[in-house]
């Protein structure tokens, strides 16, 4: 969603905050604006459109001042326009606010502040709190930060704020509660925010990650950094060393991130199970669920709630637990789940997978599982993040920062925690033979180099693309696990080129889509070699017979398949199990150069945002 970036300190804030804007952009990119304190006023400067239009604008007036904020908007309330481009500011121009989030009530706010004369410029809801605390601080006559504090018992929603004012030139105020917030603690006695650590990791890696309803007051006069809660008591910052390395967000050469990040993959396969398996002394050990395992393995359940691409890693999950470990696993939208009274109780283990840790369905699915008496365990990227911070115990994944919106190496980092948890479980459970868990080991070991394998055949990859980039669907079929690939194949296809998708159990074919098949249609089957091959290979059948194209991601050596399909593209052999991290790659490479053919753009697709912190 929105992107968030603040400096206070001796530096000249406005480069310091457009770098971290531009390294921001990839949550929400429709528009963006900065305010700064210069030389007793407050410049504010607001753009639709991407960071560089903000900068091509800004960069015509001379700006200068020692605090700085910044955001990037992902639209919720109101068309993405200059106007609705946050800061915004308070109606006598002294304060000015950014933030990250919904305010819920801002409907029943705004009519009692119009009640009370103020005026709306925006259609957006952020712009209640800038009035709301501008009222306060007038009518209680105290200044802005207790003012901020205050109004926050006034707002249902989630957010992440930061607001400056003019009347108090060495202070920032900012206060998160469901939409993360990091502070940065400089070297030169300054202080950076930032929604995530990437526009922070090139000044400092001292951070204190803020939790819900804290608020972080920055007083240059006054010992730097304090932290309240929203009851006004004291507490004391948990300084934690950043891990993150800045080539990490960077293209490194690569033309998009997108890119880059699928050509990482061999490397984020092997970070993931590094430490966590020994295939001579044939143990897989998982240190952050250890403790749960026995929970696990007795509970009524498990049950797996995510969004989107980690969705299809728990569907993944589901089918190499219930294999390999015999423990009944449910897959669900965190969406949904949250909403439908779901029946759950302290017998139940819920796993949410997550690549930000920060979506906000899956946190409040999570949430709602605690309150029934559920343990909860997580499966995430990014390192401190919400989930992260509010589950029983977990594992991170150690994919690195995903900067493209279209997740590639989180999906397949996601489903290595999700063998490794399996065969952990199985392990312990004694569903596996010692002889099996270590043919399983070593094949997972070899992976990062079969996946290398794969990426050879780009050239291939992008010669098909180019025949079938200017079709209007496509069709994704797969059975078993890889029918969670084929939905994965299809999402990836219609979120970066915009081309209607459709992912499908192979076997589901004849129930409905079939009647979509004709000679324009590609139809791309996961076909390897495993139980299902020959029901796959009828299936393709099924559609060479209406004439539809079929695009085959098949077993290396594959003959029968590659008689009939139109086009085939060979993955090197693995056991079933781990197909979904072969395949998908294929899939992967084949939306990106779609993508890059149709001139979209790749890292930024329209409409979407990398972390979805609103519901
Ligand atoms: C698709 C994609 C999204 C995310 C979804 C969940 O490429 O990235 O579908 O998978 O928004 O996000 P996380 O994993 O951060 O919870």
């Amino acid at each position: 969603m929105c992107g968030i970036v603040a400096y206070i300190g001796k530096k000249n804030a406005f480069p310091v905050v457009l770098k971290g804007l531009k390294r921001l952009e990839y949550r929400g990119y429709d528009s963006a604006g900065v305010a700064l304190l210069s030389k007793g006023n407050l410049l504010v400067y607001k753009k639709a459109g991407k960071v560089s239009n903000l900068e091509d604008y800004a960069n015509q007036f001379d700006i200068s001042g020692h605090i700085g904020i910044g955001h990037t908007r992902w639209a919720t309330h109101g068309l993405p326009t200059d106007i609705n481009a946050h800061p915004h500011v308070s109606m006598d121009g002294t304060i000015a606010l950014i933030h990250n989030g919904i305010i819920e009530n801002y409907d029943s706010l705004r009519k009692e502040l119009i009640n009370q004369g103020y005026v709306f410029k925006s259609e957006t809801d952020t712009e209640v709190l800038v009035h709301l605390i501008d009222n306060i601080s007038k009518k209680e006559k105290v200044w802005f930060g207790e003012a901020l504090r205050i109004a926050l018992h006034y707002v249902i929603g989630a957010y992440a704020i930061v607001a400056i004012s003019k009347d108090y030139p060495n202070r920032l105020v900012a206060a998160r509660k469901s939409s993360p917030l990091v502070v940065g603690i400089g070297t030169e006695g300054d202080f950076y925010l930032a929604s995530d650590a990437s526009p922070i990791v090139e000044y400092t890696k001292q951070v204190v990650y803020l939790n819900d309803e804290e608020i972080a007051v920055i007083d240059l006069e006054n010992d730097g950094l304090k932290l309240y809660n929203i009851g006004d008591q004291q507490k004391t910052p948990y300084i934690q060393q950043l891990e993150l390395e800045l080539e990490a967000l960077e293209k490194g050469g690569y033309e998009h991130f997108m890119l880059k990040e699928i050509y990482e993959q061999p490397r984020s396969i092997l970070d993931c199970f590094r430490g966590r398996l020994n295939t001579n002394e044939g143990w897989v050990s998982l240190r952050g669920i250890r403790e749960y395992e026995d929970k696990m393995i007795q509970a009524n359940r498990l049950v797996i709630v995510a969004c989107g691409t980690s969705w299809h890693a728990g569907l993944v999950g589901e089918y190499l637990i219930e294999d390999l470990a015999r423990i009944n696993v449910e897959v669900e939208y965190a969406s949904e789940f949250r909403y439908r009274n779901p029946i759950i109780d302290e017998r139940d283990v819920v796993i949410a997978i997550s690549q930000s840790g920060e979506t906000a369905d899956t946190l409040a699915a999570l949430e709602l599982a605690k309150s029934k008496g559920a343990t909860i365990l997580g499966i995430c990227n990014v390192v401190g993040s919400s989930i992260s911070r509010i589950t029983d115990a977990g594992s991170y994944t150690h994919a690195g920062p995903e900067i493209g919106v279209a997740s590639t190496k989180a999906f397949t980092a996601q489903v290595t925690i999700l063998a490794l948890m399996a065969l952990t479980l199985a392990q312990k459970k004694g569903t596996i033979t010692q002889s099996a868990l270590h043919t399983m080991l070593a094949e997972l070991e070899s992976i990062p180099n079969k996946v290398k394998r794969v990426l050879e055949s780009n050239g291939h990859i992008e010669r098909i693309a180019a025949q079938y980039k200017d079709v209007s669907n496509a069709l994704y079929l797969g059975r078993g696990n890889s029918f969670p690939v084929a939905l994965e194949g299809a999402l990836k296809l219609k979120e970066i080129s915009y081309i209607h998708a459709e992912g499908y159990p192979a076997a589901e074919m004849k129930h409905g889509p079939i009647a979509l098949i004709d000679e324009n249609m590609p139809v791309f089957v996961i076909a390897t070699q495993g139980n299902s091959y020959e029901k796959v290979v009828s299936n393709i059948q099924e559609v060479k017979a209406r004439k539809g194209k079929i695009i085959a991601i098949v077993t290396e050596g594959d003959i029968h398949v590659r008689e009939i399909a139109d086009e085939v593209i060979e993955i090197p052999e693995t056991n079933e199990c781990l197909v979904p991290l072969l395949a998908t790659i294929p899939l992967q490479l084949l939306s990106y150069h779609i993508a890059v053919m149709r001139q979209c753009n790749v890292d930024q697709p329209r409409n979407l945002a990398k972390s979805v912190t609103v519901e």
